[in-house]
């Protein structure tokens, strides 16, 4: 018999915007759910009482939507710790306003359940609660699941048009501690067309892909334009932190089939979603699409055990020795490490698993090579040469691992831009190595 009893609760919880924000004090740490599951009304909401707060810490991976609260005006009320840097708090990282935190998507979980990072209050968007009392955290379970454990406070905002994803994705209303309803659609992420150069460089990753091989896609222009050439593979499977709208049409088709998956076979395994409301109507109520936390999903001890792991990531710059920069211009802070070393590092212990960062070979209209003698000062590296597999332009595939610097060179400078290669020779014979 279903015990509706969560009703009452669910009543007395039930509030208006302005007084749920109340909850929030000045010198607070703040945890925003994620992706296309930040929850705008409440966001607005606290933006609108910045006057009454004062250093309120804000923590979040990245956030589709408005992130107002990290405008220039608001600076002596909110603080954002980007745990992944989005194209809405860019400018207030690179202006010194905004913190950026460089860490592992896998690990960030654990930033919050090991006491490490206290977390006073939770900001969620869930769906509306089941016969049960079960809200699902939708588009989203990544890091919020962590992050509202901890939390001392939560506030939901309960959106009729939030899908009701599965797996571990249900928090109880009895956790919750104020809700306020809304009915809004989510943000989308359209996908556009990919260029000539990242259709080139889909069609050369896709040589890579096996059939029954466990996918990962990371966030960007490539990992989407590599599905288009997927179609001629058999039984492949994915498990990966987030997924696109291109994955509908394979799963459509019965390329995807997670039959020859090892962990979690039968299902797509994903800890959130970022697209169009196509996606979000196909993972609703979808027993395929099985949510996971970023613990879980990215833990590269996890990640191995799948048969024929293949990572597929991109990056911003990589240097003629292979360590791969994806999250800086130089000094300027663009994204974040999220989980490409955590896959990179899971598919290259994979049995038959393979590692690929896949980019174009220049960036801003060819005036710029993305591989390059040395980095450019300032920058970051996410994935190092120790770790680095296949790297993948439209001029074909290097595969460095286990190569000599002098390899790698040679390996390299070969998917470079014709237009750079003969520089990239001659500025890499004043390494003493090369000598
Ligand atoms: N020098 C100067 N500018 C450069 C550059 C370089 N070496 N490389 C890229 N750029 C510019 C591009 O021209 C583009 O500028 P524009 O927006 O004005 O056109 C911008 O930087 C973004 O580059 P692009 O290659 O288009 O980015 P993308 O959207 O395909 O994303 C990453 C690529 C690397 C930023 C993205 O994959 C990422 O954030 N990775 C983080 C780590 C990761 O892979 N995690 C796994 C999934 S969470």
């Amino acid at each position: 018999m279903i015990n509706s009893a969560w009703k009452k609760e669910y009543a007395k919880k039930l509030t208006t915007t302005d007084s749920a924000v109340k909850a929030i004090k000045s010198g607070d740490t703040l945890y925003i759910h994620s992706n296309a599951a930040a929850p705008q009304i409440l966001i607005d909401a606290m933006v609108k009482r910045a006057p009454q707060l004062q250093d309120v810490k804000i923590l979040h991976i990245l956030t589709l939507g408005k992130a107002d609260y990290a405008k220039k005006e608001y600076a002596d009320s909110f603080r954002v710790h980007a745990l992944f840097i989005g194209p809405n708090v860019r400018e207030a990282v690179n202006e010194g306003r905004a913190d950026y935190v460089p860490i592992f998507l896998s690990e960030i979980p654990n930033l919050f359940t090991s006491g490490q990072v206290p977390i006073d209050v939770c900001l969620i968007q869930v769906s509306p609660p089941d016969a049960h009392g079960y809200c699902s955290y939708g588009v989203a379970v990544d890091c919020t699941i962590a992050a509202r454990k901890q939390a001392k406070i939560t506030i939901a905002e309960v959106n009729k048009q939030m899908p009701r994803t599965l797996g571990r994705s249900f928090v109880h209303i009895s956790r919750l501690d104020h809700i306020i309803e809304v009915d809004h659609p989510l943000p989308e992420l359209t996908p556009e067309l990919p260029t000539a150069v990242e259709e080139a460089i889909g069609k050369s990753v896709a040589t890579l892909v096996e059939n029954e091989a466990t996918i990962q896609l990371g966030i960007g222009a490539i990992p989407n334009a590599v599905l288009k050439y997927l179609t001629n593979k058999k039984d492949l499977g994915v498990h990966s932190e987030m997924l696109s709208d291109n994955i509908i049409d394979l799963i459509e088709q019965g390329i995807i089939t997670n039959d020859a998956k090892t962990i979690l076979p039968g299902k797509v395994a994903v800890s959130f979603v970022m697209g169009t409301k196509r996606l979000y109507d196909f993972v609703d109520n979808n027993p395929l699409i099985e949510f996971q936390t970023s613990d879980f999903i990215n833990d590269p001890f996890i990640i191995c055990q799948n048969r024929k792991m293949t990572a597929i990531n991109s990056a911003l710059q990589v240097d003629i020795t292979g360590q791969v920069v994806s999250d800086s211009i130089g000094s300027y802070l663009y994204s974040g490490v999220g989980g490409q070393v955590d896959f990179i590092r899971g598919a290259s212990r994979s049995k038959g698993g393979k590692a690929i960062i896949a980019m174009p070979s220049t960036a801003k209209n060819d005036s710029i090579s993305r591989i390059v003698p040395s980095l450019a000062s300032g920058c970051g590296v996410v994935t190092s040469r120790a770790d680095v597999h296949y790297i993948v332009t439209e001029y074909g595939i290097a595969q460095l691992y286990g190569k000599t610097l002098k390899e790698r060179m040679l390996a390299l400078i070969n998917i470079a831009h014709p237009k750079f290669r003969d520089s990239l020779i001659k500025e890499c014979r004043s390494f003493q190595w090369l000598s």
